[in-house]
């Protein structure tokens, strides 16, 4: 893999809050990426012997299971733009012994690895924070053998208690440092029928997309604050003045559990499968 990385600056935005959140993303006592890397590999019909790219990797979600599927026989590689994402997953498959996965950091955008060469792409909940996804999927479409799978997750819906949560911290945001509305790219993922249509323009096969719900649980609204800091969504944190910070917290609280009881959020994530045709 190339050492040269030119990366556009949306994407170079993106990782950068990543890497903040590496040391703790999925790690904070929530069940929430793991179980949704696990499934993706299971729809992907990830098999032993198999060589798989797990685009945009973080910290193992989709990766870990992957290397499981495909055994000692099969090689796994991941990359992501956030080096400190890398480093740690890093130490993690070497903590695990498995020699046959390799931790690169690479730009998702247009992976400079050798075309024709994996039977499974993989990415989890990465191409639609891309800035021009189309390009991305022509690009996976490219590094799949004839025959072989892609399989991508994105949101499909939000629990609304964790909109509203977000849209109460967001209130607590200066005008100055709001962020500009997004620029339209997560339109291509609006629905089952836009996300399909994308991956057969890239030129997929056999496209599948389903919607599935997962289940999250939270002690309580501190809980859920370490979860949001360990994640993208940390951005809208970083953006509060500190001193503001604990009245933002506080509503938030009001928000979720008033009571401060425990509390569940449902995410729904959207499963989208294609193969490269065989010719
Ligand atoms: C929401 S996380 C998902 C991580 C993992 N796939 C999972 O399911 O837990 C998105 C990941 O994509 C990485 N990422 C964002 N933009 C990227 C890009 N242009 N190239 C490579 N990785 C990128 C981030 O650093 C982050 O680790």
């Amino acid at each position: 893999m190339s050492n040269r990385i030119s990366v556009s600056r949306a994407s170079h935005d993106t990782a950068a809050v990543f890497d903040r959140s590496a040391a703790t993303y999925d790690r904070v006592g929530v069940e929430f990426f793991g179980p949704m890397g696990r499934e993706l590999v299971r729809r992907a019909g990830v098999r032993p012997g198999q060589q798989v790219l797990d685009v945009g990797c973080g910290r193992g979600a989709v990766l870990m299971p992957a290397a499981q599927a495909v055994g000692p026989d099969g090689d796994v590689v991941g990359i992501d733009l956030a080096p400190t994402m890398v480093d740690l997953t890093r130490a993690d498959v070497a903590t695990a012994g498995l020699p046959n996965v390799r931790v690169e950091v690479a730009d998702a955008e247009d992976p400079p690895l050798p075309e024709a060469t994996f039977d499974t792409v993989l990415a989890g909940l990465v191409v639609f924070m891309l800035p021009a996804p189309l390009p991305a999927l022509r690009a996976y479409h490219r590094l799949l053998r004839p025959g072989g799978r892609l399989g991508v997750t994105t949101f499909a819906a939000y629990d609304p208690r964790f909109s509203e949560a977000l849209g109460t911290l967001a209130r607590h945001v200066p005008p100055e440092r709001r962020q500009p509305p997004a620029t339209g790219r997560e339109d291509d993922f609006a629905t089952r029928e836009s996300t399909g249509d994308l991956l057969r323009r890239a030129g997929y096969h056999q496209v599948t997309v389903e919607d599935v719900p997962f289940e999250s649980r939270f002690r309580d609204s501190d809980h859920f604050v370490a979860w949001v800091w360990s994640h993208g969504s940390r951005a809208i944190l970083e953006s509060i003045p500190p001193e503001r910070l604990p009245a933002a917290l506080a509503d938030v609280a009001d928000v979720l559990s008033p009571g401060g009881g425990s509390l569940r959020l449902t995410t729904t994530i959207r499963f989208a499968l294609g193969t490269r045709a065989d010719s």
